[in-house]
């Protein structure tokens, strides 16, 4: 029996940040359930409702919308402590999310000690990696490794004690090999177990109870976080996250069948944008990298870092359509671009042979020499942050939508022009 709803995955296709969280939030209007299918708080998911703005990152990005059911997958990383934070955060700021949100019973934990290992392995690294220090990559790790913690741990007392036990030890020869101090982590780990309790109270079988939503004709939106060139396998690797951030892994993170997946939809911000170490071909010259910065507001929302400004790359949008099998795309921050003269997209890749490639390579290292190759279009000079319908676009914005739809291989369905939730075009 077919379901009777949609489940829709929102993916990033580039380097994460590119507006997913306001993107979610918009569509949240329309569904029931809104599940994070991997990663855990190295996300940043922005949304502003009215004046007031919400960075979010461990719940979904649907919370501000009263009702909706919000729950994090088994694909999920969880730190606890900065989960209930978060939560508690947002009760205070008048949302009512009691009852609302619910954490897979296996879904790994995020230990103090992970967040203490990731800063620490970055600090002694030859190659940096750059990352959140939010303790994903150890986190993740450990679950390869078999070793990991899960919510349905927290059930048997005895059992996590020793599953523990054995980390702590593992984790203070790790640490001292690094020449890092342990100071503070023991409280850390008290704080975090003392937690348990809240935490079992909203466990539950995320995969049973999507699956029987959208039986029963609720609908349903798989919120990624990260993007397509950071996801572990078809990323910049080694310069990416320890999750699959692609859309193969929401089913398996959020625990259903990938046929139960109705649309894919992928995050594409008007421009590109990387935080942390690692090749960004399309690299805008520093004074524009600058100006767009400055336009775009493009300050990490996990880590204040500043991010690196480049054109439209359509070899890596036409990858994350391929690999993400794209039924549609989001442009996002199309108006931070209403004032420049004019606009490039990187269609093709040169390498330092002379050739032309127009496929991402899997060559990280030959990335960071590519010259792009660029078509260069003109500027609209004229805002569009109060266009709400496709034609009533500056004619040369839509012949660059026109044009990044075409080089990705996927149909705009969606155009963000501001950061209120009213600022968006809906294509049909
Ligand atoms: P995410 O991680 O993909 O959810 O994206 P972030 O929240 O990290 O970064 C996106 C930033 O762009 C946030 O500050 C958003 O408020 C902002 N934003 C999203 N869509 C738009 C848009 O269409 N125009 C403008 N100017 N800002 C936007
Ligand atoms: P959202 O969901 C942008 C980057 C880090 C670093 C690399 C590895 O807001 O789009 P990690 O802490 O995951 O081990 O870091 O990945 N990174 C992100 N960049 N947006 C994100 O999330 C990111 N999450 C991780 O900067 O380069
Ligand atoms: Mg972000």
């Amino acid at each position: 029996m077919p379901d009777k709803g949609s489940c829709t995955v929102i993916v990033g296709c580039q380097w994460g940040d590119e507006g997913k969280g306001k993107i979610v939030d918009v569509l949240a209007e329309q569904v029931d359930i809104v599940a994070r299918y991997q990663g855990g708080a190295n996300a940043g998911h922005t949304v502003h409702v009215g004046d007031d703005q919400f960075v979010l990152h461990q719940i979904p990005s649907g919370v501000l919308h009263a009702g909706r059911r919000c729950l994090l997958g088994n694909g999920v990383v969880l730190d606890v402590q900065q989960f209930f934070e978060e939560y508690d955060a947002l009760l205070k700021r008048g949302i009512d999310i009691e009852g609302r949100v619910g954490v897979s019973y296996r879904a790994q934990l995020l230990m103090p000690y992970h967040r203490f290992l990731d800063k620490a392995v970055e600090l002694a690294a030859d190659t940096k990696i750059g990352t959140t220090g939010r303790g994903i990559g150890p986190a993740y790790e450990d679950k390869a490794g078999r070793r990991g913690v899960r919510v349905a741990d927290l059930l048997s007392p005895n059992r996590l004690d020793k599953r523990i036990n054995a980390a702590k030890d593992r984790v203070a020869t790790r640490l001292e090999e690094l020449g890092a101090g342990t100071e503070e982590l023991n409280e850390a780990m008290e704080r975090t177990l003392a937690l348990s309790e809240r935490l079992l109270a909203i466990a539950t079988d995320v995969g049973p109870e999507i699956s029987g939503a959208l039986r029963s004709g609720r609908n349903v939106l798989l919120e990624g976080a990260q993007g397509t060139a950071l996801d572990l396998d078809h990323g910049t690797y080694p310069f990416v996250t320890s999750s699959n951030t692609t859309a193969g892994s929401a089913a398996t993170g959020s625990g259903i069948g990938p046929t139960q997946i109705t649309d894919v939809i992928g995050i594409v911000k008007a421009y590109t944008t990387r935080v942390g170490e690692g090749p960004l071909p399309s690299s805008m010259a520093p004074q524009m990298d600058e100006h767009v910065r400055m336009l775009g507001g493009e300050f990490g929302a996990t880590t204040g870092r500043p991010r690196r400004c480049g054109w439209f790359d359509s070899v890596l949008t036409r990858f994350a359509s391929q690999v993400n099998g794209l039924t549609g795309i989001a442009v996002t921050k199309l108006d931070v671009l209403d004032t420049l003269d004019e606009v490039k997209i990187a269609t093709a890749y040169k390498t330092a042979d002379g050739r032309t490639r127009e496929f991402f390579p899997a060559d990280t290292w030959s990335l960071a020499e590519v010259e792009p190759v660029y078509e260069t279009m003109p500027g609209w000079h004229s805002s569009t942050c109060d266009v709400r319908r496709i034609e009533d676009l500056p004619r040369n914005a839509r012949a660059y939508l026109d044009r990044i739809e075409e080089l990705t291989n996927a149909p705009v369905c969606f155009v963000s022009v501001g950061t209120k939730r009213s600022q968006i075009i809906t294509v049909d």
